[in-house]
């Protein structure tokens, strides 16, 4: 049961709703438009407001949904409810409908952690919002809320009662993230990172 729960939940993963919504609505590869990228920054920049929120929301469903798959079909293993999530996000990065070209997995992430240690992902969350907010950059954001989430996660989880191997699967999330994030981490360095909704190179 729990393999098929980690194959369910890459499968649901890996249905990218940018993607989606850009062939269906636009006609369009989300994936060919704006930094390339198959996710809600850039379907703010290519589609616009209402179809990035949705996105967002979506994307971060699936992230939630995993999770729980992992819980319901595992009788409430946390150990399961974990690779779920790991899964979901591989999912999203690499998924298996469109040749394995997928997003940086930012929102299913948000979707993952949220389930899975609340409190950090809350605390972290928090502060990426205030850091958009001032910065713009929602890729420096999203990296401070997977390395925030991880690292609060470490220092906090006996008093928030997380299972300490959560360290572990949130180290490894944290290096997809990052990993995934790289060529943005080169224009932050350099200072040409574009900002909320603005146009970006190509990743
Ligand atoms: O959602 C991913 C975000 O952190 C960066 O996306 O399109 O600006 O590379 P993008």
């Amino acid at each position: 049961m729990s393999v098929i729960a980690i194959i369910l939940s890459y499968l649901t993963g890996a249905v990218s709703f940018s993607y989606v919504i850009g062939k269906r609505y636009k006609n369009l590869d989300i994936r060919e438009h704006g930094s390339g990228n198959a996710g809600a920054t850039n379907t703010l920049r290519v589609m616009g407001v209402a179809p990035a929120i949705t996105v967002l929301l979506l994307d971060c469903g699936k992230g939630i949904a995993s999770v729980w798959i992992g819980y319901l079909l595992s009788g409430g293993d946390p150990l399961i409810a974990a690779f779920c999530g790991l899964a979901a996000i591989l999912g999203h990065n690499w998924p298996v409908y469109y040749g394995f070209r997928g997003g940086k997995g930012v929102a299913t992430t948000i979707g993952v952690l949220a389930t899975l240690v609340f409190t950090a992902a809350l605390i972290s969350g928090i502060v990426a919002i205030l850091a958009i907010i001032f910065t713009r950059f929602v890729s420096l954001g999203s990296l401070l809320f997977v390395a925030g989430t991880t690292l609060t996660t470490s220092v906090f989880f006996q008093h928030f009662g997380y299972p300490v191997y959560f360290i572990y699967f949130l180290l490894v999330i944290t290096g997809l993230s990052f990993w995934k994030h790289r060529t943005n981490i080169q224009r932050l360095i350099k200072g040409t990172e574009s900002k909320l909704g603005e146009k970006s190179p190509a990743n």
